[in-house]
């Protein structure tokens, strides 16, 4: 009966185990789907440029209608008077057709933007927070650990002073006991202490040179990520498409940023604070945008161009400073890892969306891009539902290779020996030096 006990709860923890784990995945399609798709023109809980999403599907005329909608918005303005309606308290904007979404992903997104709330008041960014959670972590490990050195130190001082009282009970006649800082146990074991601690220090700090790890220059205008990322759900891809299709991350040109603030000259959002206490003014930020951009915020003009540079008057490009700086010898390729190997932004710079200033999260060496490639596994194309990366396609044959059990020469089934369940980036050949060095 207990066993059966203990069977039926661990079953029931796993169900929930994997309920929880599916539901997330699902949840985490929709807050991509609607981040990349969606969220130029929608918020969850504010209007945009159209409606607010959270509870769309409750004031909609049928449960299937959402799906018609996303496929083909002009013409259900056409033909239903809901979208009709929609239409008139919109206009002129008409949303985008996305008649590549499949049923599932728009659930996804509408069960993302129901559940959606908004970002609490900052408290320390969460990576932060680990981060600093890890340190206090070594930080008490090494207090206990000197208290221990101390407790042990004097036990065996009162071993010794013991064993010379008992001895004098005895009358056996012993020397006076020699005091610790001319024992040579003692100095010996210091001395090799003081050695390894020094040699770790000096070791970890040479190869530590150049790395620039929490690295957070001031920037030339306070441009925050919490605001455009975060609050305003503002896709990387609208500012760093460099990523999809190039090796860099590529930073906006002016013009990008002016496609919105032409309209918005005023911040009225959460107050921004730096970390040092004092407060940002961001309407006065948005003033050093248009200094750059050299635009007139009252006529709504660029000034005219009497120099003859081809640039409005007064403009100049704004000079951000690089934060993430690999070596040279290093070759490191975003769209190689954004596209085609499906990494998140998030996993390497941390949650930028959080981030006031942008701060280098990953330590950016070796080591870090190397455990990485041990770990990942690569997108292998899968020929049975076509999802996958098809440029691996060309190796179907050895995936074959892979499986389980293969025929024999004479035909009958045995245990491959070359069997793997999956194929890490190691396997491909991530961690060859001339991949990542020229
Ligand atoms: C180019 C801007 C734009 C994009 C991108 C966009 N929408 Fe829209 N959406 C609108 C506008 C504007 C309306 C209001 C109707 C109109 O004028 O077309 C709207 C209306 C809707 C409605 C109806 C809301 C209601 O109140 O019933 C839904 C649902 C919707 N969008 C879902 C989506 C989803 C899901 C995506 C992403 C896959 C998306 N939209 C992307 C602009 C956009
Ligand atoms: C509205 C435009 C915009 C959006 C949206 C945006 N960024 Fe940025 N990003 C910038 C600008 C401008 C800089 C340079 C100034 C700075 O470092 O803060 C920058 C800097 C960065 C840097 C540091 C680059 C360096 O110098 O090494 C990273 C990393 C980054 N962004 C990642 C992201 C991610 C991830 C997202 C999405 C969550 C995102 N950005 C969304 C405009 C944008
Ligand atoms: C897709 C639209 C969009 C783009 C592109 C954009 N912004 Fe913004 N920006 C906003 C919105 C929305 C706000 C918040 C306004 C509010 O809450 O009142 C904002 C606020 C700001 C602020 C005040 C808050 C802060 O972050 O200090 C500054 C400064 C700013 N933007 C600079 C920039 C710069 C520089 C760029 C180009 C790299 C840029 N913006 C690109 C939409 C945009
Ligand atoms: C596999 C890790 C990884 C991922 C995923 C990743 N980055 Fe980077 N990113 C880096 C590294 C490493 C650098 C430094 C590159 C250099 O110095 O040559 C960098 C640099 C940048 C820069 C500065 C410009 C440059 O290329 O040096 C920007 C902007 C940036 N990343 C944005 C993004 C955005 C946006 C995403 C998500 C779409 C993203 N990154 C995804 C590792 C990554
Ligand atoms: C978060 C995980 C992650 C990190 C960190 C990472 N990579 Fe990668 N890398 C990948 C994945 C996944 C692929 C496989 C992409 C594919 O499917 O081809 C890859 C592929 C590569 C390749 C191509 C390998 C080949 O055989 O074609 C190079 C080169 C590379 N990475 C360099 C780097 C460098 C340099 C760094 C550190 C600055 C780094 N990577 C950090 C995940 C990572
Ligand atoms: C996945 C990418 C990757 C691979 C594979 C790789 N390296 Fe590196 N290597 C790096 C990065 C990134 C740095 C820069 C580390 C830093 O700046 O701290 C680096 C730095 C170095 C350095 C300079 C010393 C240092 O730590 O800064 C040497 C030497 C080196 N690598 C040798 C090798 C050799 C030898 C191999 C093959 C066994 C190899 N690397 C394979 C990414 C890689």
């Amino acid at each position: 009966m207990i066993r059966y006990k203990k069977f039926i709860s661990r079953f029931i923890a796993s169900l929930i185990l994997i309920g929880f784990i599916s539901n997330n995945t699902v949840f985490a399609q929709g807050e991509a789907l609607f981040k990349a798709q969606c969220a130029n023109c929608h918020k969850p809980n504010q209007d945009y440029t159209g409606p607010a999403l959270a509870g769309a599907r409750n004031r909609e005329p049928s449960k299937d209608w959402v799906y018609k909608w996303v496929a083909n918005p002009s013409g259900m303005i056409a033909s239903d008077p809901y979208a009709k309606g929609l239409f008139e308290k919109w206009k002129p904007t008409v949303m985008t057709a996305f008649p590549a979404l499949k049923k599932a992903e728009i659930d996804a997104i509408l069960d993302y933007v129901d559940a959606y709330k908004e970002p609490v008041a900052p408290s320390g960014t969460a990576a932060g927070a680990t981060s600093e959670s890890s340190d206090n972590n070594s930080l008490l490990f090494g207090i206990l650990t000197l208290i221990l050195a101390v407790v042990a130190f004097i036990l065996l001082q009162v071993n010794s002073n013991l064993r010379k009282l008992s001895d004098d009970k005895e009358g056996v006649l012993r020397g006076e006991p020699v005091p610790f800082y001319r024992n040579k146990t003692y100095l010996m074991a210091a001395v090799l202490l003081l050695f390894g601690l020094g040699g770790y220090t000096t070791i970890n700090g040479a190869m530590g040179l150049g790395r620039m790890k929490n690295y957070q220059p001031e920037q030339p205008i306070y441009y925050s990520h919490k605001v455009h990322a975060g609050t305003n759900q503002i896709s990387c891809l609208y500012c760093h498409g460099g990523t999809q299709d190039s090796k860099s991350g590529s930073i906006p040109s002016v013009n990008v940023c002016m496609n919105c603030h032409m309209a918005i000259k005023e911040y009225k959002g959460e107050a921004i604070t730096r970390e040092d206490g004092t407060s940002v003014n961001g309407t006065a930020e948005i003033q050093k945008l248009y200094a750059y951009a050299g635009w007139n915020p009252e006529k709504k003009e660029y000034n005219p161009d009497n120099n003859k540079d081809g640039l409005p008057d007064g403009a100049h490009p704004i000079e951000w400073i690089k934060i993430h700086n690999l070596p040279d010898h290093v070759y490191f390729n975003h769209s190689q890892h954004v596209k085609v190997g499906k990494q998140n932004c998030q996993t390497c710079h941390g949650n930028i969306q959080e981030m006031p200033e942008v701060y280098q999260y990953s330590d950016l060496s070796m080591g870090w891009c190397i455990n990485c490639h041990r770990e990942s596994k690569v997108d292998f194309y899968n020929k049975a539902d076509s999802t996958g990366n098809k440029f691996y396609s060309i190796y179907e044959k050895f995936h074959e290779q892979m499986k389980d059990s293969v025929i024999d020469k004479s035909g009958r089934k045995i245990l491959n020996p070359h069997r793997m369940d999956s194929v890490t980036v190691e396997k491909i050949g991530g961690t060859e030096c001339q991949k990542c060095h020229y």
